[in-house]
């Protein structure tokens, strides 16, 4: 009887485990995602990109091109894609900004972003660069 007992709780307790480890994962995820084109990743090109990138490496970063211009796009100096949805490593975008030299100079030409733009950049491609 007392086995029984013990049995139980061992099953309730395992239970209860593997319920809240198969929940735990989505609400990491819930709290990094949803980083917005238009309202997170647009603003950095404004300020540090649309100076030189109407035009310059055949490149529109300004808010009504832009996106079309970047994601499964090839890019213009480089024999990859500007953006690969869900890869950053293999994003020009990405590896233009993060100062890996991968694709020549790094930008923006001349200067840096922070560690915080460069990283809702990285997360926007990981999250699928989606047009929202
Ligand atoms: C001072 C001018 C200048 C600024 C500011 C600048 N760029 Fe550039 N960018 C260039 C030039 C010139 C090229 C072409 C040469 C090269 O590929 O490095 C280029 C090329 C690129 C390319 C490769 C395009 C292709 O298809 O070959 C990307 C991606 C890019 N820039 C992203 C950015 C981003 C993102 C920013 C802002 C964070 C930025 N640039 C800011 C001058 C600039």
């Amino acid at each position: 009887m007392k086995k029984t007992y013990l049995s139980i709780l061992i099953l309730i307790t395992f239970t209860l485990y593997n319920c809240s480890k198969d929940t735990g994962p989505v609400d990491d995820n819930q709290a990094t995602e949803n980083i917005s084109f238009a309202n997170d990743v647009q603003p950095i090109f404004d300020q540090n990109c649309i100076s030189c990138h109407p035009s310059s490496g055949n490149l529109d970063l300004t808010t009504a091109h832009s996106y079309s211009q970047l994601v499964n796009v090839n890019a213009s100096g480089y024999s990859a894609k500007r953006v690969v949805p869900g890869d950053a490593e293999n994003s020009v975008l990405y590896k233009k900004i993060d100062g890996s030299g991968t694709y020549g100079s790094n930008m923006p030409l001349g200067g840096n972003l922070s560690a915080a733009q460069i990283n809702t950049i990285k997360q926007w491609i990981i999250e699928g660069a989606q047009n929202n």
